[in-house]
C-alpha cells in the first residue's frame, strides 16, 4: 500500500528520501515520487519502482527538504502523471497523500469551476489545489493544511511542503499512519518505520486528527483545532539490519526459517514453571476480571484471522471458555452485539489494518474490553487497545505473513494458559502446555531441515491449477493457512475446506488434476481423516499428507512427517511445511514471491 517519507535537516534529502522510499517497497506500490524545496520546488515521479525514479532524479536535485512517496492505485491507472507528489498550478504546494479522499469528485467540481485545471485523475490531487488556496490568504502552512482538511471526508496520511517555506513539512494522520523520527538536528516523517530505522530510533506515532510540523530543530504537533498535544517519543527495538534479506533469496524464506528464534521471542519471560501460568502483565487485566469473562471474540483479517482460529480452539480447549473468530472486515459492518462479559482480542501484525482497526474502534464505542495481539510496537492498533501482548517477532517484510502467524498462535496458547489456569486447567495440565511450548523453537528446527524435501514436493504439485487443503477441528485453520499461503503467492488456486464437509459438495472437485494436501494430525480424529483420505483416493485424487506418522502409501502419494507435540499446540508446527510448499512453489512458478501481484503488505484502506 501507499508510502510516505519526509526529511528536513542539513543533508541532501534526495538520497534519505528515495533510501526511506527503498524501505516501504515491501508494502506494494505501482510508481514512485519526490518533491525537493531549496529556492525552488523540483519534482520527479515515474510509473514504476523507486530504482527507476532514483535513475530519473537529475544530480541537481539538491536541497534539505522533501517529500516521497510510494503509490499503490486506487484513483486512476498506475502513470507518471497519476504518481505523488501531486502540486498546485503555481507549483508552489507539493502533496503526498495514503488513504482515499471520499469526496474527491465534489471537491474537483467545485475546483474546476473556480478555475482549476487539474493534471491528474488521482483523489489525492485536490489536497495540492486546497492548500495552495488557503495558503495564499494566511502566513501559516499549518493553517492551511487545517483548513483543506476540514473539507476532507475520508482517510488520510499527508505531508505537504510549501516551495515559499524551505524550512518545514505540515504532517497529517486520519486513519492512515504516520510517524515522526526525531535526529540530530534533523526530522523525519514516514507511514511507516521501517523507511526511519536507519537514521533514528526515536519515535512518535500521530494519533488520528493529529498534525505535526517538523523542522530541523524539532517537532511539534497539534489538532484539527489547533490545540497543541504533547507526545512522548518511543524508542523502537528494530534496526535497519532487520530490513535485509540477510544473505536469503527472500525475504519470506528469511522470515520462514527465523521462526525457531521468533517463536522464542514470543515465549521469552512469559512462562513461569512454579506455578506453571503464563506472565502477561501487558494484558491489563485483574484476577477477578479474567475470571469474569464469559466469552472471547477474536477478530483479525487474512491470515490474522486463521491464527484467530488456532486462538479459539486454544482457549476453547484450555480454559473452557467459549470461543471464536472472525474476520475484522465482516464484524464491523455487521453492527455486532458487545457483551460486557465477552473479551475482545483483536490480532495484528501491523497494526495499521483499517478493517481490524475499525472493528477495534466501533467495540470500544460501544464499551467492549479490547485486547491486542498485535506484532508492531506502538502501532495504532496496539494504542487503541485496552491492553495486550506483543509478539516481538521483528519486522515482516514478505507480503505473506508467516513468522507473525506462527507468534501470533504462539501468543493465544499463552492467553489461553492464562485463562486456564485460572479456571480449570489443572497444574499438570499447565506444565504439559508449558513444556510443550518450551519445545516449539526446537522442533520448528527440525521442520526447516525437511526444506529441501519440501521443496522437491513443491515443484511436484506447483503445476497444478488448483489444490484442495482440508483439515479436522484443529487442523482446519492450518489447511485454511496453507491454502492462502499457496494461493497469495504462488496464484495456484487453493481451496480450504474441513475434511468432514467434502462429501457435502467440494468431493465433486476431486479427480487427478485437484491434488489434496490433507492435515492430519496424530490426535483423536485421525480415523476419521484417514478415512477421508480413502474417499479422495478412490476419486482418482493424489493426496500430499503433512501428520505426525508416515502415511500408507495405499492412502496418500507423499506425505512430511512432522515432529508430534502436545495435541493443542500441534497446529503451530504443521503450518510450517505449509508455508516452504508455498515458498517452492512460488520460486517454481518465478514468481513475484514477496511482492504478489494486487497484494500490499498492510491494508490500511477500506
Ligand atoms: C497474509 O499472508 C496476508 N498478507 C494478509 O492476509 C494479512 O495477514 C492481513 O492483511 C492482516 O494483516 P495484519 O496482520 O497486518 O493486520
Amino acid at each position: 500500500m501507499c508510502g510516505i517519507v519526509a526529511y528536513v535537516g542539513p543533508k541532501d534529502a534526495a538520497p534519505i528520501l528515495l533510501e526511506g522510499l527503498a524501505r516501504l517497497e515491501y508494502r506494494g506500490y505501482d510508481s514512485a515520487g519526490i518533491a525537493i524545496v531549496s529556492k525552488t520546488l523540483k519534482m520527479r515521479k515515474v510509473k514504476g519502482r523507486v530504482a527507476d525514479l532514483a535513475a530519473a532524479v537529475p544530480a541537481r536535485f539538491k536541497g534539505g527538504l522533501g517529500i516521497g512517496h510510494t503509490r499503490w492505485a486506487t484513483h486512476g491507472v498506475p502513470s507518471d502523471v497519476n504518481a505523488h507528489p501531486h502540486l498546485d498550478g503555481a507549483e508552489r504546494i507539493a502533496v503526498v497523500h495514503n488513504g482515499i479522499i471520499e469526496n474527491a469528485d465534489e471537491l474537483r467540481a467545485k475546483l474546476t469551476v473556480d478555475g482549476v485545471t487539474f493534471a491528474s485523475e488521482t483523489d489525492s490531487e485536490v489536497l495540492a489545489h486546497l492548500i495552495a488556496r488557503t495558503v495564499k490568504d494566511t502566513d501559516s502552512l499549518e493553517e492551511a493544511v487545517r483548513t483543506a482538511l476540514k473539507r476532507v471526508v475520508g482517510t488520510y496520511g499527508v505531508a505537504v511542503v510549501d516551495a515559499e517555506r524551505p524550512g518545514e513539512v505540515v504532517v497529517a494522520r486520519n486513519g492512515s499512519p504516520i510517524v515522526l523520527g526525531i535526529g540530530e538536528k534533523e526530522m523525519f516523517a514516514a507511514s511507516d518505520v521501517a523507511a526511519l530505522v536507519r537514521y533514528t530510533r526515536q519515535v512518535v506515532h500521530l494519533e488520528d486528527g493529529e498534525l505535526a510540523t517538523i523542522k530541523a530543530d524539532g517537532f511539534h504537533t497539534f489538532t484539527m483545532d489547533a490545540r497543541e498535544t504533547a507526545k512522548e517519543p518511543l524508542t523502537v527495538d528494530w534496526d535497519a539490519g532487520h530490513y535485509d534479506t540477510g544473505g536469503y533469496e527472500h525475504y519470506l524464506l528469511k522470515e520462514i526459517s527465523e521462526q525457531p528464534e521468533t517463536v522464542a521471542r514470543t515465549l521469552r519471560g512469559r512462562l513461569d514453571d512454579r506455578f506453571h501460568i503464563a506472565h502477561l502483565g501487558g494484558l491489563n487485566l485483574t484476577p477477578h476480571e479474567t475470571r469474569a469473562f464469559r466469552r472471547v471474540k477474536i477478530i483479525g483479517c487474512g491470515s490474522a484471522y486463521y491464527s484467530g482460529q488456532i486462538g479459539a480452539q486454544l482457549v476453547e480447549e484450555l480454559a473452557r471458555i467459549p470461543a471464536d473468530a472472525e474476520p475484522a472486515s465482516e464484524f464491523r459492518y455487521r453492527n455486532p452485539v458487545v457483551e460486557h462479559d465477552t473479551l475482545y482480542v483483536a490480532i495484528s501484525q501491523s497494526g495499521e489494518t483499517y478493517d481490524t482497526l475499525a472493528a477495534v474502534q466501533e467495540l470500544k464505542r460501544k464499551g467492549g474490553r479490547v485486547l491486542g495481539i498485535v506484532n508492531t510496537v506502538g502501532s495504532a492498533i496496539a494504542r487503541e487497545c485496552d491492553g495486550g501482548m506483543y509478539l516481538h517477532a521483528g519486522p515482516e517484510v514478505s507480503v505473506a505473513s508467516t513468522k507473525a502467524f506462527t507468534s501470533t498462535a504462539v501468543a493465544f496458547a499463552l492467553l489461553a494458559l492464562h485463562f486456564g489456569r485460572v479456571h480449570d486447567l489443572s497444574p499438570a495440565d499447565g506444565r504439559r502446555i508449558s513444556e510443550g511450548l518450551r519445545r516449539l523453537p526446537g522442533q520448528i528446527e527440525e521442520i526447516l531441515a525437511k526444506d529441501a524435501e519440501i521443496a522437491a514436493l513443491a515443484r511436484k504439485y506447483a503445476d497444478h491449477t488448483g489444490m484442495m487443503f482440508v483439515g479436522r477441528v484443529r487442523g482446519y485453520p492450518v489447511a485454511r493457512e496453507g491454502a492462502q499461503k499457496l494461493k497469495e503467492i504462488s496464484y495456484v488456486h487453493a481451496e480450504a475446506y474441513p475434511a468432514s464437509e467434502l462429501k457435502h459438495g467440494p468431493l465433486a472437485l476431486i479427480g487427478p488434476d485437484m491434488p489434496t494436501v490433507a492435515i492430519v494430525p496424530d490426535d483423536e480424529l485421525l480415523d476419521k481423516n484417514l478415512t477421508t483420505l480413502g474417499e479422495i483416493r478412490a476419486r482418482g485424487g493424489r493426496v500430499l499428507m503433512i501428520g505426525h506418522r508416515a502415511a500408507d502409501p495405499k492412502l496418500a502419494d507423499d506425505c512430511v512427517v512432522v515432529p508430534k507435540n502436545e495435541t493443542e499446540l500441534d497446529p503451530i508446527l504443521l503450518t510450517i511445511p505449509l508455508q516452504l510448499l508455498a515458498y517452492h512453489a512460488a520460486v517454481a512458478l518465478e514468481r513475484d514471491v514477496d511482492k504478489p501481484r494486487n497484494l500490499a503488505k498492510s491494508v490500511t484502506v477500506e
